[in-house]
């Protein structure tokens, strides 16, 4: 599997010194710690990230979500390009995976149901007949602890989460760990550790919408996409995969050049029908640095995503239906905001012959995703 070797540079390059809830007098780099509220007797917290640019990255604990990037165009206007709410009732009664982590099972597992070693689990069902993302009460929707890392070159935030053993079915206590990393270079680098003390199932994503014209501002079928990825998976009528890995050589899902979402979205292809427009996992295949892109060509804007993981689900709001109004009183329209969700692929603990996302005690997962912002 891909390494990603960006973090390391950072550590390497030195360290400038910030605190929480004070400006630093050499740079402009800060991270502000705010109450949003108070959840199931839990206490939220906005954090509010900073780079050398002034711009601004938000994430909260509740579910260890995203819920403000704020980047320039190629103007200079910046504008915040990802879904959320600008209150904390918006954000609790609101859209539950926007910019969450989440897991401890992203996508879909068929009828919510799998076996380790001759045992059955019996996950909540919470997606007609299956389970989805971690279930009901998953990982979006608890309190996070979370933690300014003080003395780091960037602004960085820990959230730690431990999910008890038979948490929405699954096995294992499992420790849970995101660090969010916001860049000079205008990167979320997000890096997650899992442990388990008994043999489990995993697959942790984050779940961010993106729209590059600015979060509200119309859809995203301009926005050019490149996937590097010469095949992906294709699903049922349900969206769990079929078992089939399909090239994507001839067919509406080949991103390996670049094409606007909208180009062939409503073209009389099964996988389309089915996904109701894109909704699937594309098995990257990781030779280069940079796993996706995202251009829109207005704005200028530029988003790259660099993963570690084997596979992005490729997901263009195809649910989205105005009714959750986010930042700003903007409604979430239909095909507004995308998703590039890195990780396994869905359903894989009923798919022997996909990688494996069993996890042991005797293990830790490791795993690096990048959504890097520029222009062109
Ligand atoms: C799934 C979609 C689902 C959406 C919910 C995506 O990861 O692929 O099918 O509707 O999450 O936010």
């Amino acid at each position: 599997m891909k390494k990603i070797h960006l973090l390391a540079t950072i550590m390497i390059a030195g360290v400038i010194g910030f605190t929480s809830c004070n400006q630093s007098s050499k740079n402009k780099q800060v991270v502000k710690k705010e109450n949003f509220g108070v959840y199931k007797g839990k206490d939220v917290f906005l954090f509010t990230l900073t780079n050398k640019d002034g711009n601004v990255l938000k994430i909260t604990n509740f579910g260890a979500r995203i819920t403000w990037i704020e980047v320039p165009d190629k103007a200079g206007k910046k504008e915040n390009v990802t879904f959320g709410f600008d209150t904390y009732d918006g954000m609790i009664n609101g859209d539950p995976y926007f910019g969450a982590v989440v897991g401890r099972y992203a996508n879909r597992i068929a009828k919510g149901k799998f076996s380790l070693d001759g045992t059955e689990y019996s996950l909540a069902l919470n997606n007609g007949v299956n389970t989805l993302h971690g279930g009901p009460t998953g990982w979006h929707s608890v309190v996070w602890d979370g933690e300014v890392v003080e003395k780091t070159e960037f602004p960085t935030i820990k959230f730690t989460y431990k999910s008890p053993d038979m948490e929405e079915g699954y096995p294992g206590n499992m420790d849970v760990e995101a660090i969010y990393t916001w860049t000079d270079k205008n990167e979320i680098v997000i890096d997650y550790k899992c442990t388990t003390d008994k043999k489990t199932v995993l697959n942790i994503t984050n779940h961010a919408y993106f729209n590059l014209h600015g979060a509200g501002n119309g859809d995203i079928l301009d926005h050019e996409l490149v996937i590097k990825a010469s095949t992906f998976v294709p699903v049922d009528s349900t969206l769990i995969p079929t078992g089939e890995l399909r090239p994507v050589t001839g067919t509406p899902f080949d991103f390996t050049t670049h094409h606007p979402v909208g180009e062939r979205i409503s073209e009389n292809y099964d996988q389309l029908v089915y996904g109701k427009g894109y909704d699937h996992t594309y098995i990257l295949d990781n030779k280069e640095e940079v796993d996706a892109t995202v251009y829109e060509p207005i704005s200028g804007r530029l988003m790259e995503v660099i993963s570690d993981q084997p596979g992005v689900q490729f997901y263009c709001g195809n649910f989205l239906n105005g009714k959750r109004i986010g930042h700003g009183g903007k409604p979430y329209n239909f095909r507004s905001g995308l998703c590039l969700e890195t990780g396994h692929y869905p359903d894989s603990p009923n798919h022997p012959d996909f990688p494996t996302t069993v996890l042991n005690p005797n293990e830790t997962f490791k795993s690096t995703t990048i959504y890097r912002f520029s222009v062109k």
